[in-house]
């Protein structure tokens, strides 16, 4: 099997995982990695076993040996970034969200259309073996026709006033908070499983911590720094928002999505109600799904390749029994990426520039939504269309 060289951009917490996912496929070398300083990269690359560094991101697109690349850098470098490897016409594999604006995803969505390469957002939750298991019995009417889609995105993590990193700044973190950091996975996740598409919304978004403790310096988002000096900031971004959500299938849903919520760590859940039967799953029980019946007893079906749908054995790669979980998820959701790299050929399952991009007019809309006072606010997409010159510039050069 012919080997494909990567290369990765901004090695910070979720980096790792990234170079875990590809080392798994085993027929993918690891080239290069690129982090804010020659340093930081060569530290980086030390650490991870892989052979070169780069101080300035561009020298690694242009390494000829690397033909796809990892965007792992905060959300707000992901347009330029994004935008300079397709311009590269290399495959490109962003983490979430696709950018911080709207406008700048949907730039990208033409952008990556426009370069014809392999183009993805790491939405992971897609690669779990029970999530495709629950998307194939929705595609075959197991549930019937699905009228209700709810659930929860409740971390804890931000509880703290001292947690303070690009992730609550809105020039690097956008405007939104929690919802395009973990609300943005769950309405991925909900439209995936569903097939459906969130057409409007109206929400409700609080900042429960206002003030925040900056210890300064360093970018990595869950680096935890005790005894330095710290300053207040303010904080604008939502960390708890609870969202009405209408789907163009004709389902209604609704989402409550929180960082500051004391004893959840990952709770994300979703359910899908049909009318002959229910779905639920939930992150941190990722081996079971809850199959409600009205009719006939519930059930729980565990993670088992050889009782699950054939198109989602493949995403179980242990027998019954055994937990798979997080990383494997990830693993698939990548190795899904690399199956269109090889192929050309884009799997069902991968979520594309342009699907990230939607996801970032709902988030958008959730936030138009609260500040027009909580009314219903359609979700827009951006024009498929280059809208200014600059624009034009920025992505097919001058
Ligand atoms: N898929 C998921 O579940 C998941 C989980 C965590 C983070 N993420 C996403 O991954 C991205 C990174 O998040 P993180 O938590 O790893 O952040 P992080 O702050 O830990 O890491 C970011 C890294 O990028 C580096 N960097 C900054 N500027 C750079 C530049 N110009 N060139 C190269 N490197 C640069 C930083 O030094 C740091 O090492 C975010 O967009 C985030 O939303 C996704």
């Amino acid at each position: 099997m012919k080997h494909i060289g990567m290369g990765i951009i901004g090695p910070g917490f979720i980096a790792p995982h990234h170079i875990d996912a590809v080392r798994r496929l085993g027929f993918v070398n690891v080239i290069g990695i690129a982090g804010s300083s020659a340093a930081s990269a060569q530290q980086k690359a030390s650490a991870y076993g892989v052979d070169r560094s780069y101080g300035d991101y561009r020298e690694l697109i242009a390494d000829p040996d690397i033909s796809v690349i990892h965007n792992t850098t905060p959300s707000y470098l992901h347009f330029s970034i994004n935008l300079a490897i397709l311009e590269a016409g290399k495959h490109v594999i962003s983490d979430k969200p696709l950018a911080i604006s709207a406008k700048e995803a949907a730039i990208l969505r033409d952008a990556a259309a426009a370069a014809g390469v392999a183009n993805a957002v790491t939405f992971n939750y897609r690669g779990n073996p029970l999530v495709q298991q629950a998307r194939l019995m929705a595609e075959r009417n197991d549930i019937g026709n699905i009228f209700f889609i709810h659930g929860v995105y409740l971390q804890d993590w931000m509880t703290d006033a001292n947690v303070y990193s690009w992730r609550s700044d809105p020039a690097k973190g956008g405007p939104s908070s929690a919802l395009a950091d973990i609300g943005s996975h769950w309405c991925d996740l909900a439209q995936h499983v569903a097939n459906a598409r969130i057409t409007s919304v109206l929400a409700d978004l609080t900042t429960v911590v206002k003030t925040r403790y900056s210890a300064g310096g360093s970018a990595e988002a869950f680096s935890q720094k005790s005894n330095v000096q710290r300053t207040p900031v303010e904080v604008s971004g939502e960390d708890l928002a609870s969202v009405l959500i209408r789907f163009d299938n004709g389902a209604k849903g609704c989402l409550s999505v929180g960082q500051v919520l004391p004893g959840h760590k990952n709770g994300l859940e979703i359910e899908f109600n049909g009318r002959s039967g229910s779905l639920r799953w939930n992150q941190e029980r990722q081996n079971e799904l809850w199959i409600g019946r009205h009719d006939q007893p519930n059930a729980v079906m565990g993670k088992d390749p050889s009782l699950m749908l054939p198109g989602a054995v493949g995403y179980a790669h242990l027998p019954a029994g055994h937990q798979e979980a997080w990383a494997d998820a990830f693993r698939n959701v990548i190795g899904d990426v690399y199956q269109w790299v090889q192929t050309g050929e884009k799997p069902a399952t991968v979520c594309t520039f342009a699907d990230a991009s939607r996801t970032c007019s709902v988030i958008e809309a959730m936030l138009k939504s609260y500040e027009l006072g909580g009314v219903w606010q359609d979700v827009e997409e951006h024009a498929a269309t280059i809208q200014n010159v600059e624009q034009q510039e920025v992505i097919y050069g001058k």
